[in-house]
């Protein structure tokens, strides 16, 4: 870190971001005999060495089932397992009681819509989506949908990639029940105003859902602060291991839910004559969890806090703006949507070039890019095309990778011509 004194005395740290970088042992790579730049953290991260190490360790010291045994490793993966619920707990400004370890952001929007929608839904209630959400946003939905003759309606978006607010509040008709949306676009960055539409959602008696896989690792997280209902992280896109996610939900809302899935750890008592249930959150969380991916959650919001979200946020929006900028420089450069607020991802395609063809000629130089349609087709159908390459960047990437990334473009530019 190094220490700065702004006018009016105060002396504020900037980390140092070199040394930070120099944490992620598998940036240091090569791949095609070129130098890794990675661009696709919106779809996975890469790991600091502390999360690696907390996870080796944990194996290597700790390991046995959580709450089963009372023998001393036993004892201490409980400990570990219990402590991570609340290290995760202090980092979403929430109540450890309130969170429900799950595998990701795809268990958790199930959960609520099979635990929590699908028994209150009935024929003609709707569930509000935006054009923006993720599959695992959707498909659920349209499952509980399916079963119970509800109808899912869409809150649009304008040609920047902006929520049309009003348009959405007009949306919010007596028969909605729940409003289930993204806090950031995973293909254009897009920072929706969550708490503005949870609070009109709230005043209307609608339950809302906040899909935050792609806010936890950008945005520091203060969820009371928005006045939702639930809210879905999952832990591989902030610097955590695979597998790992959180449910927060109200503890009135969890109280109430009936499981979702039978086995061990979820009870009480079984007979079988009935079983009677554990108490939220272990009510939510049959079979052994993944203890080491949650051992390694934790020790990435400790990384995570220990560079400060503003401090992240405020590199990541320089970042993103940097390679926005560069991007739209480019002849021939199609970037999808201007949001008003995003975080740094760019969709974009090249003239007469198909997606897949950039991200494998950009990959052969050493370029990690996501192409596809992002599990968001109605988005694409949106902005009429079947993928686009996303550049996705994370605190740890470079102003010399973004300027490498666009030279490995010009090149592909000129093969593709
Ligand atoms: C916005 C959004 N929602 C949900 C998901 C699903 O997350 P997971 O596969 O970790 O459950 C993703 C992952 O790409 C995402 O970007």
């Amino acid at each position: 870190m190094s220490t700065a004194v702004h006018a009016e005395g105060v002396a504020t740290t900037t980390p140092d971001w070199a040394a930070i970088r120099a944490q992620f042992p598998l940036l240091q790579r090569r791949v095609h005999d070129k130098p890794l730049i990675y661009l696709d953290s919106a779809n996975t991260s890469q790991k600091p060495a502390t999360v690696i190490e907390a996870v080796d360790d944990f194996y290597r010291q700790h390991n046995a089932n959580v709450s089963r045994a009372v023998h001393a490793l036993g004892s201490e993966a409980t400990a570990a397992y219990e402590g991570a619920r609340r290290r995760l707990a202090a980092f979403l400004k929430v109540q450890p009681d309130e969170l429900v370890l799950c595998s990701g952001t795809t268990f958790a929007i199930n959960l609520v819509a099979y635990s929590y929608a699908l028994p209150r839904l009935k024929p003609g209630d709707a569930i509000l989506l935006t054009r923006m959400e993720h599959h695992a946003n959707i498909v659920p939905w349209q499952l509980v949908a399916e079963r119970t003759g509800a109808v899912i309606k869409v809150a649009e978006l304008d040609a920047n990639g902006d929520l049309d607010v009003e348009a959405m509040l007009a949306k919010m008709t007596p028969e909605v029940r729940i409003v289930s949306l993204a806090h950031v676009s995973n293909v254009l960055g897009t920072v929706n105003p969550v708490r503005e539409i949870c609070r009109q959602a709230r005043k209307r008696g609608i339950t809302s859902v906040v899909d935050g896989s792609q806010a936890a690792p950008h945005l520091g997280l203060d969820i009371p602060s928005l006045d939702c209902d639930f809210y879905a992280i999952t832990g591989h896109k902030m610097c955590g291991p695979t597998g790992t996610g959180v449910l927060w939900a109200r503890r009135e809302h969890l109280q109430a839910m009936p499981p979702f899935l039978g086995g061990g750890e979820m009870i009480r008592e079984v007979r079988f004559e009935g079983t009677v249930f554990n108490d939220p959150p272990y009510r939510f969380e049959a079979g052994t969890p993944n203890i080491a991916g949650f051992v390694g959650l934790a020790a990435a919001v400790d990384f995570l806090d220990g560079i400060g979200m503003e401090a992240i946020a405020a590199r990541e929006h320089e970042l993103g703006h940097y390679l926005r900028s560069a991007l739209e420089r480019e002849p021939g450069v199609r970037i999808f949507g201007n949001p008003r607020q995003r975080t740094a991802v760019v969709s974009f395609l090249v003239e007469g070039a198909h997606a897949h063809d950039l991200a494998t000629l950009l990959d052969l130089q050493g370029v990690a890019v996501r192409s596809g349609h992002h599990c968001a087709h109605p988005l694409m159908q949106h902005f009429g095309v079947p993928a686009t390459c996303r550049a996705s960047l994370a605190f740890y990437n470079t102003h010399a990778e973004i300027d490498a990334f666009i030279t490995a473009l010009q090149k592909v530019r000129g093969l593709l011509a």
